[in-house]
């Protein structure tokens, strides 16, 4: 597969012109990276409006995806709020979510205005989970009027994947349009069996290539399915360049660019190989004595209580080890890979933790986050005047900003809400001390 982007700013850095034009550094290599990390210069195309070499580069990635594929420089934070400004521009004013959402899903909502109706999962889940109640579903979307969606966010942090199609036949039932958060699955499309929401029903699906390709951070898709409603690929672009920077970042333009020849080259295969040996990582910790959590190929998630820690205290010996979690709590220790691991790492992944000597459980429980009472949208709480306080003093309360610590930036109690007992007992056991509230 080409690489339009990459040869056009190789063949730039070759001529070693004088560059009258941003960014600053001038392609001097202080860093080491700057010559690469160009602007809009005549013949480098214009993210959203790109008809030359980034439409060519977008087409390869379509073509790998099986999708309309487009650019983002700012992650899928990005990308989620263009996918719900094109349900709202196609009439629809309240969405239902899984409470599962990553932060930027209720930014979205306070930006434009759409409303929410949650879905809570359909058992004692943790807050994390990407657990679906379908027939609560089913009922939702039976009682609602108007232009229906339904936004689902899997892979959860936890390495759960939903069953996509089992929801999608669902909201076809109902003539609604199905979005996914699908930030943690790029790879997904690479399996021997593709399990990509785009492939199993889903309307419209953001990638963060940046979590599990090989591709700089922010680097990220939104797709649109070549099934659904054509208005959404007229509407693409639009909906990115009004929420992006009109400066998008060229570097990871060419990380994108690289990222279709490196796909299309054997990645699949490879995928398959090093899948194996992740199974065989798990297989060696389980016999080890730890309990392994979710059905993702491409995480390691333990359940550390089980073991007789906590996920933190775990997180702290890889670290002296020089292994780095992507996420530690009181219950989990999540370790996200990809095939640039190597499986040298998986070995020595298993040959350290082998060494922690594992104790009696810990019996202290998740307290379960109950459905709390709103009192305000999220755009009216958003946008109210706000206070910090005391997460003991806050009970009857409504919440105000975000109160979201990242990772992984998923909300206990959502802006607008009335602050539960529940919900503080939920806080507190996370440590949480303050909380924004409106005044
Ligand atoms: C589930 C989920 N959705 C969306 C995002 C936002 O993705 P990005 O960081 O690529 O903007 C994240 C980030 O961690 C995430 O975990």
């Amino acid at each position: 597969m080409n690489t339009p982007i990459c040869d056009f700013v190789n063949k730039y850095c070759e001529k070693d012109v004088l560059r009258f034009h941003m960014p600053a550094h001038k392609g001097k290599n202080v860093l080491g990276v700057e010559d690469k990390d160009i602007t809009e210069i005549s013949g480098a195309d214009s993210l959203f409006e790109a008809n030359g070499i980034i439409a060519e580069s977008e087409s390869n990635a379509s073509m790998l995806f099986g999708s309309h594929t487009f650019y983002s420089t700012e992650g899928s934070s990005h990308c989620i709020r263009a996918m719900l400004y094109m349900v709202k521009m196609l009439g629809c004013k309240q969405i239902i979510a899984t409470r599962n959402s990553h932060k930027t899903f209720l930014t979205a909502l306070a930006l434009l205005d759409i409303d929410v109706e949650w879905l809570f999962p359909s058992d004692d889940s943790h807050y994390l989970s990407s657990n679906i109640d379908t027939l609560k579903l089913d009922e939702l979307l039976s009682n609602q009027d108007g232009v229906k969606a339904v936004y689902i966010t899997t892979p959860d942090y936890l390495g759960n994947i939903t069953d996509v199609s089992e929801i999608s036949k669902i909201c076809r039932k109902h003539n609604a349009f199905l979005l996914v958060d699908n930030a943690h699955g790029a790879y997904l499309k690479f399996l021997k069996k593709s399990l990509h929401p785009i492939d199993m029903g889903a309307d419209l699906c953001c990638d963060s290539a940046h979590k599990t390709l090989p591709v700089l951070t922010g680097g990220a898709y939104l797709h649109v399915s070549n099934d659904t409603d054509a208005r959404f690929k007229q509407l693409a672009k639009n909906a990115l360049s009004l929420f992006g920077s009109t400066s998008p970042s060229y570097l990871i333009l060419q990380s994108l660019d690289m990222a279709n020849a490196y796909l299309s080259d054997g990645y699949r295969e490879k995928l398959a190989d090093f899948i194996a040996e992740v199974n065989k990582a798990k297989a060696a910790l389980t016999k080890n004595g730890y309990t392994l959590s979710g059905n993702e190929d491409l995480k390691i998630v333990i359940k550390a209580k089980d073991y007789g820690y906590y996920g933190t205290e775990i997180a702290a010996f890889l670290e002296q080890n020089n292994i780095i979690c992507e996420f530690a709590d009181k219950d989990f220790l999540v370790l996200m890979l990809s095939i640039e691991n190597g499986v040298e790492s998986l070995t020595k992944l298993v040959d350290v933790m082998s060494k922690i000597q594992k104790k009696v459980k810990i019996n202290e429980t998740v307290p379960i986050l109950e459905i709390s009472k709103r009192a305000k949208s999220v755009r009216e709480a958003v946008f109210s005047e706000s206070e910090v306080i005391d997460i003991k003093d806050s009970i009857g309360r409504i919440s105000a900003q975000f109160n979201i610590p990242c990772p992984p930036a998923v909300p206990i109690v959502v802006c607008g809400e009335i602050i539960s007992e529940n919900a503080v007992k939920c806080f507190e056991y996370y440590h949480t001390e303050t909380i924004s509230v409106i005044k």
